[in-house]
């Protein structure tokens, strides 16, 4: 009997955004184009700004925040794709500094030496995409190669709702598995 091949490995990694709540529908659709996921948030992220628990059932693993003990195994395999969804301000900034003093911005920091494709959805606000820093970070960041979503602001719209995020976005930006 042969094997089944293991299904390709997308790290998820989840910013303090208030759109984060919907990331749940980003792991089912990648679930249907053939990915199995594992979620890294940010510390900030995971303080209430999406369903943990939910999101552990739904990808079969816990949601990391933390580094590991240097005695604890690898809880992930290596990653086949990276996606940043949502990604925020800060955390763009830091990733293209070349910061790491968190699980997220370190498994980002790693991932463009591992030459893995990585897709991003920003969820920024205007008044803060006009900061410079930002702009000479997505630079940096799409010089690496990194996959840039089209900008999305969160902004309410006139009827006071808010648009899409378009989560699927993501995994569009990515060789299909
Ligand atoms: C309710 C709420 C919603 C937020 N939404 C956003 C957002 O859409 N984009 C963003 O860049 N920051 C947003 N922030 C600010 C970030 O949470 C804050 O900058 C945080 O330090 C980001 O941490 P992280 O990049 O490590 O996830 C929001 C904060 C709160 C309290």
């Amino acid at each position: 009997m042969t094997a089944r091949p293991e299904p390709p490995f997308l790290y998820v990694v989840v910013c303090a955004a208030g759109i984060a709540a919907g990331v749940g529908e980003l792991i089912e659709a990648a679930r249907e184009r053939g990915w199995a996921t594992g979620v890294i948030a940010t510390p900030v992220a995971l303080n209430g700004f999406f369903d943990v628990d939910a999101v552990a059932e739904r990808t079969g693993r816990p949601v990391r925040s933390a580094w590991r003990t240097p005695a604890e195994a690898r809880p992930f395999p290596p990653p086949d794709a990276v996606v940043v969804a949502p990604a925020t301000f800060n955390t763009l900034n830091k990733w293209a500094a070349g910061i790491s003093d968190t699980l997220a911005l370190g498994t980002l920091c790693e991932a463009y030496g591992l030459g893995v494709p990585i897709a991003v959805l920003p969820c920024v606000a205007d008044a803060l995409a006009a900061h410079p820093a930002y702009r000479a970070s997505l630079a940096r960041l799409r010089g690496m190669g990194v996959r840039f979503g089209e900008p999305y602001t969160g902004e309410p719209l006139p009827d006071g709702g808010r648009p899409p995020f378009g989560w699927t976005r993501a995994l569009d930006l990515l060789d299909r598995p």
